[in-house]
């Protein structure tokens, strides 16, 4: 079990930010991963992610001028192109010579795609290959659909305890109590889903949704819905009725090994969805953040390095969580591909 802080996986895409977060002509500095990117989107709307930090004496670029095609830095006005190369020194004088080419700050991949952009963080030098050569693709929508509605918030926790929360069937009862939804647990009752391997994960094999859950109903008859989690921590929720379709996304980006973004968005094909954006951010806001407020406070008992535990069954998933992280550091590790350790199962619990 992990305590405050836990191994990031590399040789993986992460969702950086919502491509409508960077405009054209302009940068946005982020640190993922512990590193500090600046993401940026030129005049021909195309985006890229260079190191945030100017390799002759080291302030951050984000300070600098963007021109729509080279980044000056503050400093001592080096300029930089979109691959984070040198390609002007305005101290040169004629004679000098400096190999421009060798001077670079250097850059992650970055493909904006479904309304998102998405960033590439390698083991070493190697490029995305096979599955992993594009950024996951959520179900149903095309490339140029984006989601119809983001929130974020940080939440001060590594990735698996993120992660453990993502795809936790039981604290719902307990976390999520609002005096307009649920006002504190009452009667559990017995749940029994079965979960079979998946992409770089695991899914929860698609059910009905009951019909006496109405607000389900606006997609129509026969709602059914089916739940992915993969890594590095992707919980992709695809559900279908007669006449419409909803895809929700939660995603979680480490900020560092003790930090974490988490990102939940939808995509909808009904249209008029867009007049309940307000009431939706409202509630989703308030969701998230009593995820957030749980591991404000476990952050505590964590600082203790006590000893944690996974039960069964309602623990599984963390445990695969884990199972498949370790399987895809050793597999990096050794040089081979990955092999995915969930087995198909039907789970039981209460909640
Ligand atoms: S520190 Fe950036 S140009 Fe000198
Ligand atoms: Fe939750």
């Amino acid at each position: 079990m992990q305590g405050l802080k836990a191994e990031l996986l590399r040789g993986c895409w992460y969702l950086a930010m919502p491509a409508a977060s960077l405009k054209r002509h302009a940068t946005v500095a982020k640190t993922l991963l512990g590193e500090p990117l600046l993401f940026g989107r030129g005049d021909d709307g195309k985006v890229f992610a260079i190191r945030n930090t100017c390799p002759h004496r080291g302030i951050p670029l984000q300070y600098g001028r963007f021109d729509g095609e080279t980044i000056m830095c503050t400093y001592h006005g080096w300029r930089f192109d979109r691959t984070g190369t040198c390609v002007e020194i305005p101290s040169l004088r004629e004679g000098q010579t400096a190999d421009l080419s060798k001077i670079r700050c250097g850059n992650w991949r970055c493909v904006e795609q479904q309304g998102l952009i998405w960033v590439y963080f390698p083991r070493g030098d190697e490029e995305p290959s096979g599955d992993e050569a594009e950024p996951p693709r959520m179900p149903i929508f095309g490339d140029d659909v984006g989601p119809k509605l983001t929130i974020t918030l940080p939440f001060p926790c590594s990735t698996d305890h993120a992660a453990f929360g993502l795809m936790d069937p039981t604290h719902a009862a307990y976390v999520h109590t609002s005096w307009w939804f649920k006002r504190q647990a009452t009667k559990l009752r017995p749940k029994e889903k079965k979960f079979e391997p998946a992409d770089y994960g695991w899914r929860m094999v698609r059910h009905q949704i009951p019909p006496q859950n109405l607000a389900y109903r606006i997609l129509g008859r026969e709602v059914s819905t089916e739940i992915t989690y993969r890594l590095p921590g992707l919980r992709i929720e695809e559900i279908r009725g007669n006449k419409h379709s909803v895809v929700g996304l939660t995603a979680i980006t480490p900020v560092s090994d003790e930090a974490t973004e988490v990102w939940q968005m939808f995509w909808a094909t009904p249209a008029w969805i867009g007049a309940l954006k307000p009431l939706l951010r409202k509630l989703m806001t308030i969701f998230l953040d009593q995820d957030r407020v749980v591991v404000v406070r476990q952050r505590d008992g964590l600082a203790t390095s006590p000893k944690l535990m996974l039960i069964n069954d309602a623990d599984t998933q963390a445990r695969w969580w884990m199972h498949l992280k370790d399987e895809w550091v050793n597999a990096g590790k050794e040089g081979r591909a990955f092999v995915n350790p969930v087995k198909a199962r039907t789970l039981r619990w209460k909640s």
